[in-house]
């Protein structure tokens, strides 16, 4: 099939448009007064040809997140493309049934493109999902949430270039739903659901909890369906990672009402503290939401009766999981370090993005499976003794590099581009306390992952497979603003 896709710039808002040149047209779905960009439908399998034409008024490409695919066509900062200019993509969709999408990857600029709407969702389907009786049509909904903040004159506007901005990641004052600022999904009561969850803000994680009681059921994540459907009290959920939510509102009356929410998070510690609550970076965004207090994300209309075939299968698909006897490095994982380096600076291993640049540890072996192990913090590099400042905010100046770099730990919600991984373990002996009490519950270790949300002091072993196409890929932060402050390393497949 053949797709057109091109950016758009309107007031001060960008948007994806995009149509079909060739294939069926229900493969492409606009939510209505939606800024987000369509809803891309596709088979594993479908060969795919996509040009994309950049009219917005900076350099743009386009990645598509999640997805096992060639350099060229994976939307490295390397191909951006200026206005009036168009760039064609040719791949074979090779991944299981899951919710991927896409959004641009230009060096420095991505959180201000994604921000002002450039995203949408690349929805791909199987012939063993299809096996599954999962629900369709209407009652598979996405869920695409984001923060934003307006200005005066209604505008989205945009404070992630500020110091605080660049530090914490852009935080927002409302919750934004598929793109629109209404957050009321009408559905049918005794309607079984299938409610495909985004995080696609630029920095914000959330707490998600159902407001009546009833604990999440979660089916998939990234890269597809779960063995078996979890369930959790709350949910974590980071920049960048998606979840399959099952809702069955069978014992659901007509006319009721009920809601998402998100569940305080004691970040403040973890953010810096009393330090940047006082101001101290300037131009902080006072009003973003809170990550201590509850909020609404989304709430639920329940509708008059209408009944849809479909139930959740106890067993969905088989594991088959990477083993770590097959990691070729799996006494000796590869480290990476995400951190804070000097002032004002977030570095992968102590480096920054410097275009193509690959280092020796970045660099892998096609026809291999590895173990990398991702840390959030100084703490974990063995060349910086941790100094006594302890990783938390203590509200003080900082004394030098490593007092700041460990004062200043944020969490890092850490995506690889390409490839599809599987969590083997998840360390939280370095996490404050109050923070892991307060989330331990909510994460989600199995199933096929691209993007993790590290917990400052967090430590997590993916075991990965590097398949099928040799090349330079991205690792980074997928918290955009430390993306485009660099927090963004290559790794090269050779
Ligand atoms: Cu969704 Cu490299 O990113
Ligand atoms: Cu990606
Ligand atoms: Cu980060």
């Amino acid at each position: 099939s053949q797709t057109n896709i091109f950016s758009d710039e309107k007031t001060n808002t960008y948007s994806y448009k995009a149509s079909i040149i060739k294939g069926s047209q229900d493969s492409l779905q606009q939510i209505e007064g939606s800024y987000l960009g369509p809803i891309i439908r596709v088979k594993k399998g479908d060969k795919i040809r996509v040009r994309y034409e950049n009219q917005i008024p900076a350099e743009s490409i386009v990645h598509w997140h999640g997805l096992h695919i060639s350099h060229e066509n994976d939307g490295h900062p390397e191909h951006v493309i200026g206005r009036g200019e168009t760039y064609y993509y040719e791949f074979e969709v090779m991944n299981k049934a899951g919710t991927y999408w896409f959004h641009p990857h230009p060096h420095g600029q991505t959180g201000e493109q994604v921000y002002n709407g450039l995203a949408g969702l690349f929805i791909v389907s199987d012939k063993d999902e299809e096996n599954l009786n999962l629900p369709q049509g209407k009652y598979d909904i996405p869920v695409v949430i984001q923060d934003r903040t307006f200005d005066d004159n209604h505008q989205l506007s945009y404070s992630g270039n500020s110091r605080m901005g660049q530090m914490t990641g852009f935080l927002g004052d409302r919750i934004m739903i598929n793109g629109k600022i209404d957050n009321t999904l009408s559905l049918s009561a005794n309607g079984k659901y299938r409610l495909r969850f985004l995080n696609g803000s630029n920095s914000r994680a959330y707490k998600l909890s159902w407001n009546n009681g009833s604990s999440i059921t979660v089916f998939g994540v990234d890269g597809g369906l779960l063995p078996t459907p979890k369930t959790l009290p709350y949910l974590i959920l980071g920049p960048a990672q998606r979840v399959d939510v099952w809702l069955d509102l069978s014992e659901h009356e007509e006319n009721s009402n009920f809601k998402m929410v998100h569940l305080p998070l004691p970040m403040d510690n973890a953010m810096g503290g009393g330090m940047m609550n006082g101001g101290m970076m300037g131009n902080s965004n006072s009003s973003a939401l809170p990550y201590n207090s509850q909020f609404d994300i989304l709430n639920i209309k329940v509708g008059p009766v209408k009944e849809n075939e479909a139930a959740l299968p106890g067993e969905l698909v088989s594991a088959n999981y990477l083993q770590s006897s097959e990691a070729i490095n799996k006494k000796n994982p590869r480290n990476f370090t995400f951190a804070m380096g000097g002032m004002m600076e977030w570095t992968i291993n102590g480096r920054t993005y410097n275009g193509t640049e690959v280092a020796e540890e970045e660099t892998v072996k096609l026809n291999t499976t590895e173990v990398w192990r991702i840390n959030n913090g100084n703490q974990f590099s063995s060349n910086d003794d941790d100094d006594g400042g302890g990783m938390h905010g203590n509200g003080g100046m900082m004394s030098g590099e490593s007092g700041m770099g460990n004062m200043m730990q944020m969490p890092h919600p850490v995506h690889i581009h390409q490839l599809q991984f599987n969590i083997l373990n998840r360390n939280a002996e370095k996490v404050d306390n109050k923070l892991w009490e307060a989330t331990k519950d909510g994460f989600i270790n199995e199933g096929w992952q691209d993007s993790i949300y590290l917990l400052p002091g967090m430590q997590i072993d993916l075991i990965m497979r590097f398949e099928h196409f040799k090349g330079l890929f991205l690792y980074h932060c997928h918290n955009l603003e430390h993306e485009d402050m660099g927090m963004m390393r290559n790794f090269k497949i050779v």
